[in-house]
């Protein structure tokens, strides 16, 4: 019986660790490398997205090179459906909102974030500043979302903070602090991003980008 229970015992705490060990690895392993063709494909239709999304003077979107497929995907879904975007006085979200013509069939989705992942992130100058002593004790309260090295976590669907320019990262804090980001009622994921901001003020969420920074390259 004593015997029976161990072995019981045993086999949940092995099955646990295997499917830690499977979760982990399926987290960890790197997405598909896109084939020639498929990239031919991705960068025409990357091309329309430059006109915002560049580093040119035009520029009025954040670059998003490097940023992890899942969440590139995870947003463009939002903006395609509806969640984000769609608010005419939210301008910046609504400029992207209105972009959505571009990627409306899952498979263009799918084929914009793996090839948005595949470009090496871009060097940007930091122009945020704020007290980077503050602001590490203020992101101990984001570490278990975002991790201690703002590498992000995908099972919790939380972007890495290493590879955004500042100025973007302060606007999206301002926007969810003010309910200009996470306010739709089946937007889960920025509702719970909203909620963990609590209240902080514009000095603390500056100073918080200042520790960001030093992540970053
Ligand atoms: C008319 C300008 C414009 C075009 C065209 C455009 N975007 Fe955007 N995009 C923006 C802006 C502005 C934002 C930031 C929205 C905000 O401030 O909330 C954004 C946000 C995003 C984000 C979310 C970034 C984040 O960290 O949450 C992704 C991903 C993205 N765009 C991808 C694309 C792709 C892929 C295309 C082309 C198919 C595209 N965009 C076309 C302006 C544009
Ligand atoms: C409960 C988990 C959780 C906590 C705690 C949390 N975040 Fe987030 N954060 C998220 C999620 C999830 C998103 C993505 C929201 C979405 O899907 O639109 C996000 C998005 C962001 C973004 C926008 C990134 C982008 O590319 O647009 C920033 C910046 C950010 N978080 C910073 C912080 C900071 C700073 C803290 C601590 C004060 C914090 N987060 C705490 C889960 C969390």
């Amino acid at each position: 019986m004593l015997r029976q229970l161990r072995l019981s015992k045993f086999s949940t705490h092995h099955l646990k660790v295997t499917s830690l060990i499977l979760i982990l690895f399926s987290a960890c392993s790197p997405q598909e490398t896109l084939s020639p063709e498929e990239r031919v494909q991705a960068q025409a239709a990357f091309e329309s997205c430059l006109i915002c999304h560049s580093a040119q003077e035009m520029q009025r979107g954040p670059i998003v090179d490097g940023l992890p497929a899942w969440y590139a995907k995870h947003q463009l879904e939002k903006f395609q459906s509806g969640i984000r975007g769609q608010v005419p006085k939210n301008r910046s979200e609504h400029l992207m909102g209105s972009a959505r013509d571009r990627f409306v069939d899952p498979e263009t989705i799918n084929l914009l974030s793996r090839y948005i992942e595949s470009l090496p992130p871009k060097n940007h100058r930091k122009v945020v500043r704020g007290d980077s002593e503050k602001g590490k004790l203020a992101y101990v309260s984001c570490i278990t979302c975002h991790g201690t090295n703002g590498e992000g976590n995908t099972l919790l669907k939380s972007p890495p903070l290493n590879i955004q320019e500042d100025w973007y990262l302060l606007d999206q804090l301002r926007k969810f602090a003010k309910g200009a980001r996470g306010y739709h009622s089946d937007d889960f994921t920025g509702q719970q991003m909203a909620a963990a901001l609590n209240g902080l003020d514009d000095q603390t969420l500056k100073d918080l980008i200042a520790h960001i920074q030093t992540f970053q390259r």
